[in-house]
């Protein structure tokens, strides 16, 4: 085996700094404010400003919360806080009966089906990205994916929208998300549910065009619906009352299509991109696979032919989970690893800690997309493995990101090598996804058939 690079790691705490330190580490990238009881334990409770809270890093602790008890937990108030102003009425953010119904209605979206339509706008997308490059170019990786993934969303989501500008819809999108989606140190503060976040003009600027060429776009569809993914959402039905979505509830949930739908699967291609490079040997193993199958073959049925590229993937979302927080407020008494959780507490499940711990993962912090390949069980259910969440609120987009990420992956990596310098080690950063702080400058450069 040859030697596995070993990804960058946020520092955790030593355990013996004080409190306030770790909040004001955790303040500044959470990732940091974790000590080593939450590499070495599921479960560690703390309480800070009168809120009791409980940190999960354990498989069978995350399932308890999101799968066995799922009813008895909500999405925290921090959720809220964030993702209100964008999307309210959405998928991402309501509770209870309105999400039963609107997840039975939005799921069937994203069914295979579906799927199999959307390959060939991913291809088109990344060909274009590929003629832009020539023969090569230095580029910065997390903008240039998160442009190339707004695009494939903003195909798939909108189809070819008239009267709507869609540079200046991937503007406003990117200002909401680095606006909105940035945590900032005063979301620590546990403020009542309903809060307003103040966003500053910008933001608040970009959120009003946001929503404004959704509720235009939404309008001029209402006749006449089509078959993209928008047109699906407008014809969007619960199959259990027949149901429809209230035209609110129809734009935020386009809108949260945009806010979790791109920035998360650029992250993906992002640090995916980067181990490549920092792997020549899987670099050309993508590279063989992906040529063997054919860019022109890549699609949702042919997802079978990239089992390396998958892995690579997975391996990427392991190290860096692009959610590495989730995070829940207990409504109802239960218990996790047996502990007793009471209503009002508030939960972070830790995807990001969870895949790097030493008792559940071999050399955790090492790249070893072979493990996926030497063990496809690291998927199932009970893995310590959850990059989309679990249980009935697990992502609704995964099989659209999988398609997008892996078929993106190997596309590139067919076509262009990719190299980025030896002292690159971006530190990952926790904003609300996870980011190679100040970036990641990578070199593609095409490569003879
Ligand atoms: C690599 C890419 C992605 C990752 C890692 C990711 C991750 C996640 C995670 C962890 C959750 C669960 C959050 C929770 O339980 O609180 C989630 C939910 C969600 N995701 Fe994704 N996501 C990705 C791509 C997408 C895409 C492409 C879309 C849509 C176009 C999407 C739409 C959603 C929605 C609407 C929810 C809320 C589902 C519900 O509450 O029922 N995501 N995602």
């Amino acid at each position: 085996m040859n030697d596995l690079f070993i990804a960058p790691h946020a520092k955790p705490l030593n355990g013996d700094e004080g409190l306030i330190y770790a909040t004001w580490k955790f303040m500044r990238n959470p990732l940091e404010g974790f000590g080593p009881l939450a590499y070495s334990q599921g479960i560690v409770s703390v309480k800070q400003a009168g809120i009791q809270m409980h940190v999960l890093t354990d498989p069978e602790a995350m399932n308890a919360v999101l799968v066995k008890n799922a009813a008895k937990f909500t999405k925290a108030p921090i959720d809220a806080r964030i993702l209100g102003p964008a999307t309210k009425e959405g998928l991402l953010s309501v509770h209870g009966d309105q999400w039963k119904k609107q997840r039975r209605a939005v799921a069937p979206i994203f069914r295979a089906r579906h799927m199999s339509d959307l390959s060939p706008l991913v291809a088109e997308v990344v060909d274009g990205f590929k003629a832009r490059l020539g023969q090569g170019k230095a580029v910065e990786l997390n903008a240039a994916m998160a442009d190339l993934t707004f695009d494939v969303l903003s195909k798939a989501l909108l189809g070819d929208p008239k009267g709507l500008d869609r540079d200046r819809l991937k503007v406003a999108t990117r200002r909401v998300v680095t606006s909105a989606g940035t945590l900032r140190p005063d979301d620590l503060i546990p403020w009542p549910r309903g809060t307003p976040r103040p966003m500053g003009p910008r933001g608040y600027i970009a959120l009003r065009k946001l929503k404004s060429a959704a509720d235009h776009l939404i309008k001029t569809r209402k006749n006449d619906p089509g078959d993209d993914l928008v047109g699906l959402l407008i014809g969007a039905q619960d199959p259990k009352t027949g149901e429809r979505l209230s035209l609110r509830e129809q734009r935020d949930n386009l809108i949260g299509f945009f806010i979790a739908g791109h920035e998360t699967t650029a992250l993906t291609l992002t640090w995916a991109l980067y181990l490549a490079a920092k792997d020549p040997s899987g670099q050309a193993h993508i590279r063989k696979e992906a040529r063997a199958l054919g860019t022109d073959n890549m699609s949702f049925e042919t997802l079978d032919k990239l089992p390396f590229t998958r892995a690579v993937i997975d391996e990427t979302m392991r190290l860096f989970p692009p959610a590495p927080i989730i995070n829940r407020e207990c409504q109802e008494t239960c218990e996790v690893l047996g502990r007793t959780i009471n209503p009002g507490d508030v939960l972070l499940l830790c995807p990001y800690v969870m895949h790097r711990r030493e008792a559940l993962w071999d050399k955790p912090h090492a790249f070893d997309p072979d493990r996926f390949m030497r063990n496809p069980e690291l998927r199932g259910k009970s893995a310590p493995y959850m990059p989309f969440g679990a249980g009935p609120r697990i992502c609704v987009g995964a099989s659209f990101a999988i398609l997008e990420a892996v078929t993106g992956l190997a596309s590139l990596m067919a076509d262009f090598e990719i190299s980025v310098a030896e002292d690159c080690f971006p530190r990952p950063l926790m904003t609300v996804t996870l980011r190679p702080e100040g970036g990641v400058k990578a070199t593609l450069t095409r490569v003879a058939e």
